[in-house]
């Protein structure tokens, strides 16, 4: 197991340049299979879940050449086999390869995915759309089986804007007869990033961005160059730090419309951030208040945010509020944070943060990815020396996460126990 030790109090000054979204890099590698020829996609973060999704690429006998950031994704040899649980469970996004092998050969059959363990996080929304478009779904021992004779374009209505499913019913929907149109869909930019790849094959998806989608299904998905977008929540995750700890701190090769949501809360609360094109340059303010928070569906402020927001709204004078209302699990972080020095209660999906607390290190676990990046930042706040264990969580989302804090004056050591 890995743990990551960290000293805090040094001032982290210098430049971070964020790498491409991980939700993104999970839904573009799967949705490369419809393809009849090559996909070259660039700007694929380095990250255990692009890892175990190119696995699962390689079980299925399609070829990936992976060159730093880019990977060259060839699935003419495929073969649509069972995928089984030891792969599907390393990672939530081992679904969208349910919408890709049922798209492209109307027919798939592979285990329930995985995920961090931070709600139930159904996938019934993502059947309802297989569903609709004329899929039949069966489930034995936790596989489940999904084929049609004929995928036939639907009008299907989300009864919750999951990103996931908009995703994957996109990528079941693509090569259907007649159109699909996707009422309540989600709006995340990721979703986008998705539909510009599947339109440069030769798709034709229209709306993506807004909450209705329609895509008209099409015979041949050929070749194409994709780059995957910057990771909002990764930028995000550094803003927080240098909001916290940061002197000057760059937070480079980021879209800051992506992350208006965050960084509005954090100038209400007090921060000052110098917001250029593609980057954004932010310092520890002296005084910062106490604001409120709901986590939203995009552009509302993302719940992937909210763990590692926790962190930093110690530091504010008075009373904080965060309500999540995506998750019904995700305040696993908050028991570590009061070990921590945090006064910080939770009642039903809100917790409330007293402030300003003084932070020192101790021993804590990274429960899931975010709450990882949660405990990061107290870390870096904190006084003295704080160990996390279970860090594999945290690999999964941030690529290079200790070179690019060494790289800044973060005193972090990743160690093997
Ligand atoms: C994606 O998860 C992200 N993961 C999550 O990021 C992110 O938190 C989430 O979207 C919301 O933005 C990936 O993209 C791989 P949802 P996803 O479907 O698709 C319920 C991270 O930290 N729901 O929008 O699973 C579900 O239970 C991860 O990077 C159903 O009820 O999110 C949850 O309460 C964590 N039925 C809510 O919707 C369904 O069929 C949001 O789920 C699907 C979802």
């Amino acid at each position: 197991m890995k743990m990551l030790e960290v000293t805090g109090g040094n001032t982290l000054s210098g430049c971070i340049r964020i790498s491409g979204a991980k939700n993104s890099a999970v839904a573009l590698i799967p949705a490369a299979i419809l393809s009849d020829e090559e996909v070259t996609i660039c700007n694929v973060p380095d990250i255990t879940d692009t890892t175990a999704l190119c696995e699962i690429l390689d079980y299925l006998g399609v070829s990936v050449k992976r060159a730093s950031e880019t990977m060259i994704i060839n699935a003419q040899n495929i073969e649509n086999k069972e995928i089984p649980e030891k792969m599907a469970k390393k990672l939530r996004a081992s679904y969208y390869f349910m919408g890709a092998l049922l798209g492209k050969y109307k027919k798939v059959t592979m285990a329930l995915p995985g995920g961090c363990s931070i709600g139930s996080r159904p996938i019934n929304l993502h059947l309802k759309g297989f569903e609709a478009l004329g899929a039949k779904i069966t489930m034995e021992n936790n596989v489940y089986t999904v084929e049609a004779n004929e995928l036939k374009g639907a009008n299907i209505y989300l009864d919750f804007a999951s990103v996931g499913a908009t995703i994957n019913i996109m990528l079941a929907a693509v090569k259907a007869k007649g159109t699909t149109i996707i009422e309540n869909a989600a709006k995340e930019p990721e979703i986008v990033n998705v539909a510009t790849l599947l339109n440069n094959m030769g798709a034709k998806i229209r709306g993506a961005g807004t909450s209705t989608i329609e895509i008209k299904g099409t015979d041949h998905l050929g070749t194409c160059f994709h780059e995957v977008i910057p990771d909002r929540i990764e930028a995000g995750t550094y803003v927080i730090m240098g909001a916290a700890c940061g002197q000057c701190l760059k937070i480079d090769n980021i879209i800051p419309e992506h992350l208006e949501s965050l960084t509005s809360k954090l100038e209400e609360m007090g921060a000052f951030l110098d917001i250029g094109a593609d980057y954004i340059i932010v310092s520890k303010g002296e005084h910062y208040k106490g604001i409120h928070v709901k986590t939203q569906t995009y552009p509302g402020f993302p719940t992937d945010l909210q763990q590692p927001l926790t962190s930093l709204l110690t530091l504010c004078k008075g009373t904080s509020k965060i309500e999540e209302t995506i998750y019904e699990n995700r305040f696993m972080h908050i028991p570590y944070l009061n070990q921590m020095g945090a006064d910080i209660k939770i009642k039903n999906q809100t917790a409330t943060i007293i402030g300003p607390s003084k932070l020192v290190g101790t021993d804590v676990v990274a429960t899931d990815l975010r709450a990882g990046a949660s405990l990061v930042i107290a870390a870096l706040m904190a006084e003295g020396k704080t160990k996390i264990s279970s860090i594999e969580h945290l690999l999964r989302g941030y690529e290079n996460i200790v070179e690019k804090l060494k790289s800044v004056g973060a005193k972090v050591e990743i160690k093997e126990i």
